[in-house]
């Protein structure tokens, strides 16, 4: 275990939390805390249960079993949800890209967040407005064919990667959690999901990433947690292992399990 400062409450604790689908157990008794300001690496192989994880943290699914606490406030599973996520200011930019596909851009950044003016009704002109400000600033879309009107049926893998991250910049999360966001990516557009990580760091703000590439994770992270068959394999700050430890670690977890079970 990473030992947190007494003062520093986490801004998430799972507590022996199980997730089981039908006979297929995806989590098993998974204890794990996030504290403020802290970028977690999570590794696994396909299957570890990653994206489960972070399905339960976000409100995507509730845990067969254990615990969710939020900013040490336990939070009762049957009314939690992505909207209550949100509210606790936490975001999550989806291995599948939640985008509306046939909805235009501008739309996606506001999806169950609109800005409403002071009759109710939703102020479109805002909404464009501050959809074209992200889209400069944080995406760095230089506009080729590409405006706000764009339906994301239309954009490229890194394009709605940078649309999902834009969002969670905007809103200005205290815990952002990234499911693989570099895996559709060209390199430039790699280095460009690593910087905003950085910002993340910079900004006071806190940070899951789930990703395959641990040289990624060994750069930006300041702690690695490697799930193994739903169950935490490593759990350690990012200081007291080396790249090729990190590399060792995983390669031995791979030959500790039973051919038939690789797939
Ligand atoms: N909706 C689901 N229904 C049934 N099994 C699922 C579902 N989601 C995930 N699983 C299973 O749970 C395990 C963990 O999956 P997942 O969390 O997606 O792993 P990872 O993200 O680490 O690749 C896998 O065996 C997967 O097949
Ligand atoms: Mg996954």
């Amino acid at each position: 275990m990473t030992v947190t400062p007494a003062a520093a409450t986490p801004i998430v604790r799972l507590e022996n939390v199980g997730k089981r689908y039908g006979k297929v157990v995806s989590l098993k008794e998974v204890t794990l805390e996030i504290g403020p300001n802290e970028i977690v690496g999570l590794i696994g192989d396909n299957g570890a249960g990653k994206s489960t994880l972070i399905k339960v943290l976000t409100g995507v699914e509730p845990p067969t079993s254990g615990a969710l606490y939020v900013r040490g406030q336990r939070i009762d599973a049957s009314s939690y949800s992505v909207k209550e996520a949100h509210k606790l200011r936490i975001e999550t930019v989806y291995q599948d890209s939640s985008l509306g596909e046939k909805q235009p851009l501008w739309r996606n950044f506001f999806v169950g967040r609109p800005i409403t003016n002071r009759f109710g009704f939703i102020d479109v002109k805002a909404e464009k407005r501050i959809a074209e400000a992200i889209m400069r600033s944080t995406i760095g879309f230089r506009g080729v064919g590409l405006d706000v009107d764009t339906p994301v049926s239309r954009l490229s893998g890194g394009e709605r990667q940078g649309v999902a991250i834009g969002r969670a910049m905007h809103f200005d999360s205290d815990l952002i959690v990234l499911d693989e966001p570099t895996v559709a990516l060209a390199l430039k557009e790699v280095q460009k999901v690593l910087d905003f990580i950085r910002s993340i760091k910079a900004g006071g703000r806190s940070c899951i990433y789930i990703e395959h590439n641990i040289h990624h994770v060994h750069e930006v992270c300041d702690r690695l947690v490697v799930l193994d068959r739903g169950e935490i394999a490593l759990d350690a700050p990012t200081s007291s292992m080396t790249y090729q430890e990190l590399a060792d670690f995983l390669m031995s977890l791979h030959h500790r399990r039973p051919a038939a079970a690789t797939h």
